[in-house]
C-alpha cells in the first residue's frame, strides 16, 4: 500500500499537467484572437463573447471519468453521505462528544466502512481480468470500481478513508486540536479530488 502524501502528490502532480494543458490552451486561443481582431474590426464583439465562452470551458481542468450510469447513482450517492457525515463529526465536535463523532466516522467513512469498499485494492486480483471474462456474473459494485475509476483517484479514496480510520483514533484521545488537524486530513482529500476529476 503506498503511503498517503504520496497519494497527495500523485494528485498534486496531476492537478499541475491539467493546469499545464489549460494554459497551453489559452494561450494557442488569445493567439487566434490576435488574428480575428486584426482582420474584422466590426465582429470584435461577437469574436469577445466567443472567446470568453470557451475560456469558461477551457478553465475546466478536472480530467473527465465515465461511469455506467448505475456506479455514477451509487458513487454520487456514497458522496453525499459523505457530506452528511462530516455534517455530523463536525456537529459532535462542537458538543464536545468525540465519542460520537470517531463513532459515525468509523462506521461511515473509515477504511472499515462499507463506502470505502470500491477504494482498497484487496480484491485486485479481479482487476486484472478484464470485464467480459466475467460475465457468468453481474458486476458488483466494487467490480466496476475497479473497472471504471482511474488508479491514481482510487488512491486519492483510500488516502481519504484512512485519514477518516486515523480521526476516528484521534478524536478518541478527546484532544480538539488534533481531532481538527485529523478532520482537515480527511478534508483535503475530499478537495483533492474534486479538483482532478469530474463525472459530468
Ligand atoms: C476519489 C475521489 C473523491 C473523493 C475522495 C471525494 N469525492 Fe466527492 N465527488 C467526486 C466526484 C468525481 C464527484 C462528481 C463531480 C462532478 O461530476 O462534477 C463528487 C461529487 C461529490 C458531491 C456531489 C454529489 C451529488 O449528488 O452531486 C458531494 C456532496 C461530495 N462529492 C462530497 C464529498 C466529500 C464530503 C468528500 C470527503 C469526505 C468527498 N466527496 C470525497 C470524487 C471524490
Amino acid at each position: 500500500m503506498v503511503s498517503w502524501p504520496t497519494r497527495a502528490a500523485l494528485g498534486g502532480a496531476a492537478i499541475l499537467a491539467t493546469a499545464a494543458l489549460a494554459s497551453a490552451g489559452t494561450s494557442s486561443h488569445s493567439g487566434m484572437h490576435h488574428q480575428m481582431q486584426a482582420g474584422q474590426s466590426h465582429g470584435q464583439g461577437q469574436a469577445m463573447s466567443s472567446h470568453m465562452s470557451h475560456d469558461g470551458a477551457a478553465k475546466d481542468a478536472r480530467e473527465m471519468v465515465q461511469f455506467p450510469p448505475d456506479m455514477q447513482t451509487h458513487f454520487l450517492g456514497n458522496m453525499r453521505d459523505h457530506l452528511q457525515t462530516l455534517n455530523e463529526i463536525v456537529d459532535a465536535l462542537a458538543r464536545d462528544d468525540y465519542a460520537a463523532a470517531s463513532k459515525v466516522a468509523t462506521e461511515r467513512l473509515s477504511l472499515d466502512s462499507p463506502s470505502a469498499a470500491g477504494c482498497k485494492p484487496q480484491s485486485m486480483h479481479q482487476a486484472s481480468r478484464p470485464p467480459e471474462n466475467r460475465s457468468q456474473k453481474p458486476m458488483t459494485m466494487e467490480d466496476m470500481m475497479e473497472t471504471y475509476m482511474p488508479e491514481a483517484m482510487r488512491g486519492i479514496g483510500l488516502s481519504m478513508h484512512t485519514a477518516a480510520s486515523e480521526f476516528a483514533k484521534v478524536a478518541m484521545t478527546q484532544d480538539r486540536a488534533g481531532a481538527m488537524t485529523a478532520l482537515s486530513h480527511v478534508t483535503q482529500n475530499c478537495v483533492s479530488c474534486h479538483s482532478s476529476y469530474r463525472l459530468r
